[in-house]
């Protein structure tokens, strides 16, 4: 069937990848401006968790005060109960420490340093008079700088503010785009783009409802066509994570050939079966971005669709890709845990350890391939990824004997090149979510980062235990 169709017969090239392609991506444009400083808060006397402001503040105001750190490093004599005596203190004085490591002291060889985390701004009176005491108590002590890191998220509520993009859909068409000289085509999507770009989630537990689209008919039938296809392929060659919830999305979130879901259906699906929710999104975010959103659980899918003329092309990811190809996999739990694993690695990670990531990411969210027990114990391959998913023709050639498949390796992974305008040469293929999410987490131990970092569920946003000072996003 592929050969019936002129061009190249890809899904979507992902949102992230290569270098190239982010350099591609920033010359799009993103739009990562600050949000406004809306409210001057008065200063509190104190400056650490469960205070409670005295003035309405906005979620990063708020996000200050709760996670204002001061770090100490001091000597303590290597004898029986020195150190605990030490640590006693922090309790008695009301103070959680966040994080705490020990080394030789170079300058005393009957000593051990100590360097503290702990919750509380150095500049808070109650802070500067525990230091006095703890100084009273331990050698050398010295108050140590905050480390700053690359700019990312902190509450769910910050996307609002840093990932809208600065280009208008119409004008980021790429001169190769089926519907670049169809002036129709690129209104219809500005209109789409309208919308999405003006979304915001709020801070609420249950994110603003996605605006509806309409779609017209040649965009529906573009739809079903790609739909139908894959429907073919999917009991052959669909992991069964896939397969199960595309059914329940049929059932629950109107999948199916004569229309096409909208996102808020598809979003208040996801956040029952996983907890993942959807954000409407105008085009391509940088890698940074879309991994961290991925740590909130939060997945940015465009509304557009592609040129109705080439139903089985698109350059990019579109509504067939993130509907058909990333959503049945969003809703299991062990894949949407695996996935939040990479978004949480990539929070202030460097430039260098984005890419790996963003690479890990290409191979495995939307290329990746896993092993599944048939009905005789057989292990047969099997896709996951949204590229595949979400393409015959790539679901076709994964399948077949032309690539080479390898066991999943996430350090090895992360080193391997990869074209993004052509079919996979290489794949790599995962026992289960479950085993790929705890080779994911033995890969984020190589990330070189001086905190780490969890994500609170209840409050939606991320903790870290560091005294770290976020750098201001970049353009
Ligand atoms: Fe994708």
């Amino acid at each position: 069937m592929a050969a019936a169709f002129s061009g190249r017969v890809l899904g979507a090239r992902s949102r992230i990848g290569t270098a190239a392609q982010l350099r591609a991506w920033a010359r799009r444009g993103r739009a990562m401006t600050p949000a406004s400083p809306a409210v001057a808060a008065s200063t509190p006397s104190h400056g650490y968790a469960n205070a409670t402001p005295a003035v309405h503040l906005t979620p990063d105001k708020e996000l200050e005060f709760e996670q204002d750190k001061t770090t100490v490093l001091f000597r303590v004599l290597d004898e029986p109960g020195a150190l605990n005596e030490v640590l006693t203190m922090f309790g008695q004085y009301g103070f959680d420490m966040t994080h705490i490591q020990s080394r030789l002291s170079k300058d005393d060889v009957d000593a051990y340093e100590f360097e503290i985390d702990f919750k509380g701004d150095e500049l808070d009176s109650k802070v500067s008079t525990f230091l006095d005491v703890l100084r009273e108590q331990t050698d050398e002590l010295r108050v140590l700088g905050k480390k700053q890191v690359p700019w990312f998220p902190r509450h769910i509520s910050d996307f609002d503010h840093f990932t809208q993009k600065t280009l208008d859909a119409d004008e980021d068409l790429e001169s190769d785009h089926p519907g670049f000289n169809d002036p129709d085509y690129r209104q219809r999507r500005a209109d789409i783009c309208k919308a999405a770009m003006a979304y915001k989630a709020g801070t609420g537990r249950v994110p603003n409802p996605i605006e509806r689209v309409e779609y017209h008919e040649d965009e529906v039938a573009a739809w079903g066509a790609v739909y139908n296809q894959l429907m073919k392929l999917y009991p052959a060659h669909a992991c069964k994570e896939a397969q199960h919830n595309l059914k329940l999305l049929q059932r629950h979130a109107g999948y199916g050939p004569d229309q096409i879901p909208q996102l808020e259906d598809v979003s208040v699906f996801l956040r029952e079966a996983s907890g993942f929710s959807c954000r409407p999104i105008t085009g391509l975010l940088s890698a940074r971005a879309f991994l961290a959103a991925l740590a909130f659980r939060v997945f940015f899918s465009t509304q557009y669709i592609r040129h109705p003329s080439q139903p089985f092309y698109t350059p990019e990811p579109d509504v067939c890709h993130e509907l058909l190809g990333h959503v049945p996999m969003f809703a299991d739990p062990d894949f949407a845990d695996f996935s939040q694993e990479i978004g949480l690695a990539s929070l202030g990670a460097s430039d260098a350890d984005i890419e790996r990531l963003a690479t890990c990411y290409w191979f495995s969210v939307e290329f990746g391939l896993c092993r599944e027990k048939d009905v005789y114990g057989q292990r047969t391959l099997k896709a996951y990824g949204a590229g595949c998913l979400s393409s015959f023709g790539e679901l076709e050639h994964c399948m077949s004997d032309k690539p080479e498949v390898r066991p999943w390796d996430p350090l090895e992974a992360c080193q391997q090149s990869y074209p993004i305008t052509t079919f996979q040469p290489v794949y790599y293929a995962a026992e289960s979510f479950a085993d790929a999410r705890e080779r994911m987490i033995d890969f984020t131990a190589t990330i070189n980062r001086p905190f780490d970092v969890r994500y609170n569920r209840h409050s939606q946003r991320i903790e870290f235990d560091r005294n770290v000072s976020v750098a201001p996003p970049r353009d």
